[in-house]
C-alpha cells in the first residue's frame, strides 16, 4: 500500500487529525476515569450545598480528577461555566479537537437549540453549527422569524469527536453536566433539541428521533425553577440528507412558533 492509499484509508475511516506521534488508548483512560455522579446525584448534591457559593469554577483550575459534575455545578455564570469547560481535561475528545465549542446566540433569547457534537467547521471557528448544516439551522429559524439574536444555540458535547463519529455512550455521559448546567444557566423559555442525540441525552428517552419528534416533551432539573418544554425535531445534517423529512421538521418549527406567541399574549 502505498502512502497515498494509507492516507485515504485512514481519512475514510474518519482519522483526519493529526494529534501526536504514539497511538494512546483513550477508551482505557475512560474506563478508569472516576465516574461523575448521575443527575440524581447531583440533584442530591445541590439540595445539601451549603447556601453560601461555591468557589467560581473559573477562579480555581480544576483539582485532579474533579468531575464534570463537581465542576458545572460549582458555576454560577455562562462565563464561569465556560471557563471551567475550557479548563477540564477529563474527556478523551478534549485532546483530540481543536476548541471548546460553547456557544452561539444570545443567551437572554426565550429559545434554546441543542444539537449533537461540533464538526470541523464548528472546531476550527469555535462556534456551533457554522457548517453545511448551520446554514440549514439558519434558515430553519428564519421560517419562524428567529435568528442568532433570537436564539441561543449550544451542544450537548462541546468538543469535535474524530472523524465527525458520533459520540460515544461514555463522552456523553461526561458531558450530560456541563449542558445541564448550561441549560439551568440560560433558562430558556422553550428548548429545540436537534437529533437523537441530543434528544436522548437530555430526555432520558431511548425511541428514534422519528417517535419523539413534534411531540412537547419537559426537560427537568433540580435547579430549574420549572420544566422547560422541549421540542425534538431532526437534526439538520439529518434533513441535508433526507430532504423528504423537511415537511415534518416544518410542523415542528411551526409547533414552536405557536408556542412562543401564546407566551406573548
Ligand atoms: N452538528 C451539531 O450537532 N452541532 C454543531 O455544532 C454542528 C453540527
Amino acid at each position: 500500500m502505498s502512502w497515498q492509499q494509507l492516507l485515504r484509508w485512514y481519512g475514510d475511516a474518519g482519522v483526519d487529525e493529526a494529534v501526536g506521534e504514539r497511538p494512546i488508548d483513550r477508551y482505557a483512560a475512560v474506563a478508569e476515569a472516576p465516574r461523575p455522579p448521575t443527575m440524581a446525584a447531583v440533584a442530591g448534591a445541590s439540595d445539601a450545598m451549603p447556601r453560601s457559593r461555591p468557589p467560581a469554577a473559573a477562579a480555581v483550575p480544576p483539582a485532579q480528577g474533579a468531575t464534570s459534575a463537581h465542576l458545572a455545578m460549582a458555576c454560577e455564570s455562562l462565563a464561569e461555566l465556560k471557563a471551567a469547560m475550557e479548563a477540564y481535561d477529563g474527556c478523551p475528545l478534549k485532546r483530540s479537537c481543536q476548541r471548546t465549542v460553547f456557544a452561539d446566540g444570545n443567551p437572554q433569547a426565550r429559545v434554546m437549540l441543542i444539537g449533537e457534537a461540533p464538526g470541523a467547521d464548528e472546531d476550527r471557528i469555535g462556534l456551533p453549527f457554522v457548517g453545511a448544516s448551520g446554514r440549514l439551522l439558519d434558515r430553519m429559524l428564519a421560517s419562524i422569524g428567529l435568528d442568532r439574536s433570537s436564539a441561543y444555540i449550544a451542544n450537548v458535547v462541546p468538543w469535535r469527536p474524530p472523524g465527525n463519529r458520533k459520540p460515544e455512550p461514555a463522552e456523553v455521559e461526561l458531558c450530560l453536566p456541563f449542558i445541564g448546567r448550561h441549560i439551568e444557566l440560560v433558562d430558556p423559555a422553550l428548548l429545540i433539541l436537534l437529533g437523537g442525540a441530543a434528544a436522548s441525552a437530555l430526555l432520558a428517552r431511548q425511541e428514534a428521533i422519528s417517535r419523539l419528534r413534534g411531540r412537547w416533551a419537559q426537560y427537568s432539573s433540580p435547579r430549574l425553577a420549572r420544566p422547560i418544554p422541549a421540542m425534538p425535531t431532526y437534526h439538520p445534517a439529518f434533513l441535508l440528507r433526507t430532504p423528504a423529512s423537511k415537511r415534518e421538521a416544518w410542523r415542528d418549527l411551526l409547533a414552536v412558533r405557536k408556542r412562543l406567541d401564546e407566551l406573548d399574549q
